[in-house]
């Protein structure tokens, strides 16, 4: 199965790959999903995915704020780019749940719902990043699998990736593997 390419997103092909490739006959769980990319390639073969977003950014990535905002202003939201993305695809009918909101309050709603792969991608701050892993782990049914992107020191992406690295280090250890910037840790 190959990947399917989008403008939006920094997620690189090998880890769109390696999403699809993972995926594969799971039940998924997405945090941060923006226009879509990494969904709509784990759709290709998951059992079934549900995705939250605020579709706002990052309260902690200013210049995301101000994309969201920009993009809303031109009458196009992100969350509209989002959802034609979808559309356009047969396996949307496997998508469970939009949950547009913040990642806390969508797991009050899923409260006793578990899964097989919860993929992070929200907020990147130490905060953010330690928070979702706190928040999505229960989740996680056992042999199953947490992994999350921009697992990379320095600020390659234009914010501080290394504190993505920090909070991982602090509630998992090192992950079991790093597909290009995806840490990977088995439940
Ligand atoms: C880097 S983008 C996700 C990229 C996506 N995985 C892809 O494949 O292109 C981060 C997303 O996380 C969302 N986000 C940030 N903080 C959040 C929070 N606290 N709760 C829910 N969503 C959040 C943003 O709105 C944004 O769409």
């Amino acid at each position: 199965m190959g990947i399917i390419r989008f403008n939006g997103g920094t997620v690189s092909d090998s880890e769109l790959l390696f999403l699809v490739d993972i995926a594969k006959d799971k039940e998924c769980l997405e945090i941060g999903t923006y226009m879509g990319a990494s969904a709509i390639n784990m759709l290709q073969t998951c059992k079934s995915l549900i995705v939250v977003d605020n579709w706002t950014g990052s309260k902690t990535q200013p210049e995301q704020l101000k994309e969201f905002e920009l993009a809303k202003l031109s009458g196009r939201s992100i969350f509209r780019h989002f959802l034609s993305n979808l559309e356009k695809r047969e396996a949307a009918d496997k998508v469970k749940a939009i949950l547009q909101m913040d990642s806390g309050e969508a797991e009050c709603l899923l409260c006793d719902y578990k899964c097989d792969l919860v993929f992070i991608d929200a907020d990147h701050s130490f905060e953010g990043v330690k928070r979702d892993i706190e928040l999505w782990k229960p989740h996680v049914r056992s042999g199953g699998i947490i992994c999350g992107h921009d697992y990379i020191n320095g600020e390659s992406r234009g914010w501080d990736c290394t504190q993505i690295v920090r909070a991982v280090h602090e509630l998992l250890g090192k992950p079991n593997k790093v597909i290009d910037t995806i840490w990977v840790h088995y439940a």
